[in-house]
């Protein structure tokens, strides 16, 4: 494909690798900051350089916003309070062309949720689900939100005996993955080292635990992401998930019910460090997000600063596209202290990159067919930089597209 359209625009004065591509249009990223705020940035692109501005910033999620959900098709944007007082909040947005937010509705909660999203009903925006770190708890809300919104239903996980780390006290439900098929809810847990499976009732929002997937001891596993070997297929056959204490990410074979009323299984095939191979992270770094794109997967290391005292490290893997095998590609510059949360663009060419504690967005450069990732376009501070190993600074970043 590259070279056919090499070759087609060879009469135009084309310069492959050059910075002959035309000034694309401004797009437009959402960020939360840990101080309360969201913000619009804007990224203008010029040549292979651009520039990041910050908006006014709105409030209303709470004062710990965490997690940020866009449905772009929707222009709708829900937003997830971590706050460990007991309470916070669900809020949602309506996202402007310009990206500017405008607060909708507004839903209390019991406070601590690091991650959310909707699922069931119809349209598969019938209801949220939410997890909540220290309360260990998986809760669930029927759309639309409001004042007077209650959970729906509150589930609370413990644990047989604690794990090895000591961070694994009690369970820690970590992230509300919904399926792709939508008929299941996968709940990495960093407390219990599990990948709780859930099957899904679309029609009364209840979820129902129906089996898990069991992680190494220490692992602590956060987030996930699903890869799909038979591209036409709807139910993916991969799943790869980031362990935040073992710094490493693992995949696991996805098998299907064959009828109604069954559970998703999940066999660990691979867990691989997010260091290159012979070293490793330190006692304070702490993997935090992954993200697939082509046939490539990518890692977030926090506070590993492989690249200065202000710039950790992406880890880069090739996955191979018949089996979903990793393989160790190379550490990138993540170009931010303690990235939270990255984003790669629809394009596949670029990077918005969260750092927590340098409270920065950053934009890299990424080739589509190396998978690698490159120079840094842009970078702008966001509000007010966090303290090394505290919870504040910038807490997640989205592109709006
Ligand atoms: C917790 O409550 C205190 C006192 O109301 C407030 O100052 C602080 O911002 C709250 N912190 C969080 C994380 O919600
Ligand atoms: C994954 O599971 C499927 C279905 O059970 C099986 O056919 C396949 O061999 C497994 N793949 C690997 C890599 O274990
Ligand atoms: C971050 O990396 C860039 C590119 O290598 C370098 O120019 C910069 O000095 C580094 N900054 C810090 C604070 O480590």
């Amino acid at each position: 494909m590259y070279r056919a359209s090499l070759s087609l625009l060879a009469g135009l004065s084309f310069v492959p690798g050059g910075s002959t591509a035309p000034t694309a249009s401004p797009a437009t990223l959402i960020a939360s900051h840990y101080t309360g705020k969201l913000f619009t940035l804007t990224f203008t692109p010029s040549g292979s350089a651009g520039s990041l501005t910050v908006g006014s910033p709105v409030t209303g999620c709470g004062t710990t916003p965490a997690w940020l959900e866009l449905y772009s098709a929707d222009k709708t944007l829900y937003c997830f309070d971590e706050s460990w007082n007991g309470s916070g909040f669900i809020a949602k947005y309506s996202v402007g062309s310009d990206g500017k937010l405008t607060l909708g509705s507004q839903a209390k909660t019991t406070g601590n949720s690091v991650h959310g999203l909707l699922y069931g009903g119809t349209d598969g925006k019938g209801f949220v689900a939410t997890v909540e770190y220290s309360p260990s708890t998986l809760t669930t809300y029927k759309l639309p939100l409001s004042g007077s919104t209650k959970p729906l239903s509150t589930l609370k996980f413990t644990l047989a005996q604690k794990g090895p780390n000591s961070r694994q006290d009690v369970a820690h439900p970590h992230e509300a993955l919904l399926d792709p098929t939508g008929k299941f809810m996968l709940v990495p847990d960093l407390g219990a080292d599990l990948i709780r499976i859930f099957s899904i009732d679309a029609n009364s929002g209840t979820l129902t635990s129906c089996g898990s997937g069991k992680a190494d001891p220490g692992d602590g596993p956060r987030h996930g992401q699903f890869f799909w070997t038979k591209p036409d297929s709807t139910q993916p056959q991969i799943l790869y998930t980031l362990n935040e204490l073992g710094n490493s990410v693992s995949s696991w074979n996805i098998t299907y019910p064959s009828g109604a009323g069954g559970c998703i299984s999940l066999t660990k095939l691979q867990t691989l460090s997010t260091y290159a191979p012979g070293t490793k992270g330190g006692p304070t770094t702490k993997a935090a997000e992954l993200r697939t794109f082509g046939n490539f997967l990518y890692a977030a290391n926090r506070a590993d600063q492989t690249f200065g005292s202000q710039n950790d490290s992406i880890a880069t893997y090739k996955i191979d596209p018949a089996t979903g095998k990793i393989t160790w590609l190379e550490a990138a510059n993540a170009y931010a202290y303690y990235p939270r949360t990255f984003e790669i663009n629809k394009a596949g060419t670029l990077v918005a990159v969260g750092g927590q504690t340098s409270s920065n967005v950053a934009i890299i450069n990424r080739d589509p067919a190396t998978g690698k990732l490159g120079s840094l376009v842009a970078s702008v501070q966001v509000a007010t930089p966090g303290r090394a190993g505290e919870e504040d600074g910038l807490s997640a970043v989205v592109w709006n597209e």
